[in-house]
């Protein structure tokens, strides 16, 4: 397993991280729960394996991520792990509620201290609220006490709101969202150089795009793939396009069973930075634009049409409408597009007033869109 230095922290960790939000899972009458034995055990064989940096946070898998990642973590393998999880600003009202989420999950995992606390999924506003509850201060507080030995943040908006965050406190680390496909979404290349610039180490997450870069793959997108002089899964191309970034300290990757976990430690053995040939990037610029070309709607997620004043979720309808042809699987989308009718929040509530369309900054024909998304997904 291939490790590195955290920044300037004064300690390696591996390049592969645990991501525990998709732990294996088994049937329940009322639905799922985390297959705990299975998760255990793969948590332990990738500790034994090498993999240094495990991540979970408070809402992950109904809050049972921690008490299974606390379970795996005892009989040693605490001691040989960077331990993260996340305070989730969404149940925060009051400052007081800082602590009693800390100790809370301190007590999940059974732990004394965590290496890493990041806050969850910031984006300008949670940031602005956080700040006015003086976050900050809270976590210094917990540094001193020892219950926390580095902050961080994870983030999900956009990039001017990513360089913000970062201007305004010595983080130790940051988490953002990237994958060969998302590089000019949110904070992306340009928010990895940024902090990058700054001396932060960044970790990544949904490095498959949550596995829509591994599973599923279009013909023609394998065709291309094919072209390259030295063959790799899809996987190992959409790793190796990451660990090629010197910037980024850690990758997570989620995953749901044992191979898929023995598959990525395998991949991870030798991911060294600066490693791709220019050939290889071309390679992967090519599979980007076929992906590309496969999109409907130019939509980039910005979120200037919302909120729309009959509650349709324009942009989410888009990605889902998106995301059917992307990755041929009309399936998904179309059941994501049910829960989005459920809350009345599809694409036949629009009543063609046109304000998104004057706030579209990519011009998009909104209203025509929606309909059309409308046929394929209802
Ligand atoms: N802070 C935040 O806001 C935030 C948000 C998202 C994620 N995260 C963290 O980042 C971690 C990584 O994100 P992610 O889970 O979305 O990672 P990801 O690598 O983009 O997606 C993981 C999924 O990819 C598929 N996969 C993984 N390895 C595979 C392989 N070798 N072959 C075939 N399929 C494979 C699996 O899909 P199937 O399960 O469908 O088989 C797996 O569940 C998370 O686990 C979580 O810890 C944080």
């Amino acid at each position: 397993m291939r490790n590195k230095e955290f920044g300037n922290l004064g300690f390696k960790t591996s390049v592969f991280g645990m991501g525990c939000m998709r732990l294996p899972q088994i049937k329940t009458a009322d639905g799922h729960k985390i297959d705990e034995a299975e998760a255990i055990k793969m948590i332990r064989y990738a500790i034994d394996h090498g993999v240094s940096y495990i991540d979970t946070a408070y809402d992950y898998h109904n809050g049972k991520s921690e008490v299974v990642v606390g379970k795996a973590l005892k009989d040693g393998y605490r001691e040989k792990t960077k331990l993260t999880t996340k305070l989730p600003p969404w149940h925060v009202e009051t400052r007081e509620d800082f602590g009693r989420l800390l100790d809370e999950q301190l007590a999940r995992l059974e732990v004394d201290y965590l290496d890493f606390y990041l806050l969850h999924a910031l984006n300008a506003e949670r940031w602005k609220r956080l700040k006015e509850l003086n976050v900050l201060g809270f976590m210094e507080e917990m540094v001193k006490v020892g219950k926390i030995k580095h902050i961080g943040f994870s983030f999900h908006d956009e990039l001017s709101a990513f360089k913000e965050i970062i201007d305004d406190c010595n983080w130790d680390l940051c988490q953002i969202q990237l994958n060969f496909l998302d590089g000019k979404i949110q904070a992306g290349v340009e928010g990895l150089r940024y902090a990058g610039s700054k001396g932060i180490p960044v970790v990544i997450m949904e490095p498959l795009k949550g596995g829509k870069l591994a599973q599923n793959i279009p013909d023609d997108v394998l065709a291309l793939w094919d072209q390259a002089a030295e063959k790799r899964s899809p996987v190992e191309w959409a790793f190796r396009w990451l660990y090629n970034f010197p910037e980024i300290a850690v990758i997570l990757s989620g995953v749901s069973n044992m191979e898929q976990l023995k598959d990525n430690i395998r991949i991870f053995a030798d991911a060294q930075p600066n490693v791709m040939t220019a050939k290889e990037i071309k390679l992967v610029r090519k599979v980007k634009e076929l992906y590309e070309s496969k999109t409907k709607v130019p939509c980039t997620g910005c979120e200037y049409c919302i909120p729309c004043p009959q509650g349709v979720a324009i942009p989410r309808v888009f990605t889902l409408y998106n995301n059917a042809f992307i990755y041929d699987n009309k399936e998904e989308p179309a059941q994501n597009y049910k829960r989005l009718s459920e809350k009345e929040q599809d694409a036949s509530h629009c009543v063609q007033c046109g304000a998104c369309e004057q706030a579209c900054p990519q011009s998009i024909q909104i209203i025509k869109q929606l309909k059309e998304a409308h046929k394929v997904l209802a």
